[in-house]
């Protein structure tokens, strides 16, 4: 797919889709009456008749409305004249799902007239190439048919027609560089366990490195781990055939000097729960337990595409929890990296397991800020469904940068506590932790536990159990939080 900024007018435009607002209220918006002037279908008479309402997200396609136009896609933003972000995306969300269907060359976007709240052309013109590239992608790897299974979306021309045109390409340029971040993380989410192993994306990570002269990779094996003492992490993969990996990436855009900023992702390829065996019913859904890792490679392919003045350190914890005779058993005792001893009585609880170790080999960047993004809890999918990420976090200023990212991107956040009064349920008597809390706030504690690896550094953990991937006849990666991280990251640069 291919974006350009335009500033031409409806009647010179040739594309085969032309892309309208409207409004509910009666007043027609100005591209609506340009259209009016040239269309043989009237959006005023639509109005009339009731065929048009204008709320926000309702498509109406007109067909051939004008002789070089296939199609008209008339998108309603709702009532008022300042649109809030949120009709806003809801309106472009519909749009790009009308487009997807239908097979265009070039779509031009005439939506300079609809005023966002507190957004300017760039912020607008950013989330119409990001939601386009999002709508262009399928997962193809695993089928084999001879039709040509991508979206012909993939192929279209998107022309974003306004005056501001500077303004214009650089939303279209960071906005293409999200959604092909998005698309990434959604596509190592889509591919099955047998296909994504630790080892697989310890080669997304090299390979990423070999075409990015700023970004370097280091991938740790189990011996390198055991020397590290990182004995929690390694209990993860002792019943895997499939070794452990610590894949560590660093992107390079500041000087030296500058401190990083460190993501770090949970990546369990397939979590069955181990001994602690998981019910069958959706178990296939456990291979989406590397989310968070794939939303740091999502993250750093968008960075490496935007190249931003900054420096970021991603560590992604990648094993696959399995049961098998060399398997950690409930009642086992390991030491972490940190010294600290852990009971784990339950091996289902195994991101925390994974990502204490992660956490602890962090500290040696010094880091500004550390993020962790994990699959990590039920339990918050209990607390906040699948629209909200749960956030926990030891510093207040992070916790307002991530959930203002949230807000700005609408790939939204939300604030959880972790005070210490949840802790004492980490108690164990044989150990200094034990990896879970009781069947009281599941998350609260699963990031209690984290929280006891973080106090040299400002430190939030995501927690995408409820929005990392959709389930039903949709089943698949969203490719959340890359939009959040990338508007995180981006607000750090000098
Ligand atoms: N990967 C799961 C969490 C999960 C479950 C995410 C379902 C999305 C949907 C995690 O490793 C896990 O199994 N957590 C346990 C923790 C419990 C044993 C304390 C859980 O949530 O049940
Ligand atoms: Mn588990
Ligand atoms: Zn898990």
């Amino acid at each position: 797919m291919n974006f350009a900024a335009k500033s031409t007018n409806i009647e010179q435009c040739k594309s085969d889709c032309v892309v309208i607002g409207v409004h509910s209220h009666k007043k027609l918006s100005d591209r609506a009456q340009q259209f009016d002037q040239i269309s043989h279908v009237s959006l005023k008479e639509l109005f009339q008749s009731k065929t048009l309402s204008g709320k926000a997200g309702q498509i109406l396609e007109l067909h051939q409305p004008y002789k070089t136009a296939k199609t008209a896609i008339i998108v309603g933003f709702g009532d008022s004249d300042t649109i809030s972000a949120e009709d806003f995306r809801l309106a472009i969300k519909s749009a790009a799902t009308a487009i997807k269907k239908r097979a265009y060359k070039t779509i031009s976007f005439f939506i300079d007239d609809m005023t966002v709240d507190n957004w300017s052309e760039s912020q607008k013109a950013q989330y119409c190439a990001e939601q386009l590239t999002y709508a262009s992608y399928t997962f193809t790897q695993c089928k084999n048919h001879t039709a040509p299974l991508a979206s012909p979306l993939t192929r279209s021309k998107i022309l974003y027609h306004s005056a501001k045109n500077t303004q214009t390409k650089t939303g279209l340029t960071v906005g293409t560089a999200i959604g092909n971040g998005i698309n990434v993380a959604r596509e190592l989410g889509n591919l099955p366990g047998n296909i994504c192993t630790p080892s697989y994306l310890a080669k997304q990570a090299r390979s990423l490195a070999r075409s990015h002269k700023k970004i370097t990779s280091k991938v740790l094996s189990e011996k390198q781990m055991q020397e590290l003492g990182m004995g929690s992490l390694l209990s993860v993969s002792a019943g895997s055939a499939e070794p452990a990996q610590l894949i560590i990436m660093e992107y390079k855009g500041a000087a030296k000097s500058q401190k990083p900023h460190v993501l770090v992702g949970k990546g369990i390829t397939f979590d069955t729960g181990g001994i602690s065996l998981k019910p069958g019913a959706a178990m296939d859904e456990m291979k989406f337990d590397m989310c968070g890792a794939a939303s740091v490679f999502g993250t750093m392919n968008t960075i490496a595409q935007l190249e931003p003045a900054i420096n970021i350190v991603a560590i992604v914890a990648a094993a696959e929890n399995m049961p098998g005779s060399k398997a950690t058993k409930p009642g086992d005792i390991v030491t972490s990296m940190s010294g600290k001893t852990i009971e784990i009585l339950n091996t289902d609880a195994e991101g925390r397991l994974v990502l204490c170790d992660a956490l602890s080999y962090a500290e040696r960047y010094k880091p500004q800020s550390v993020i962790d993004i994990a699959t990590l809890t039920g339990a918050c999918v209990i607390a906040l469904g699948s629209h909200a990420t749960g956030l926990f976090s030891n510093n207040d200023e992070l916790t307002k940068e991530l959930l203002d990212a949230g807000n700005a991107t609408g790939d939204r956040a939300w604030p959880m506590p972790i005070w210490d009064d949840y802790k004492k349920q980490l108690k164990s008597n044989f150990a200094d932790l034990a990896n879970i809390g009781g069947r009281e706030a599941g998350s609260i504690t699963a990031a209690c536990f984290l929280s006891h690896f973080t106090q040299s550094y400002p430190w939030a953990h995501l927690d995408i159990a409820g929005t990392a991937w959709l389930s039903g006849t949709n089943k698949g990666a969203t490719g959340r939080p890359v939009s959040l991280l990338t508007h995180y990251l981006l607000s750090k640069t000098q």
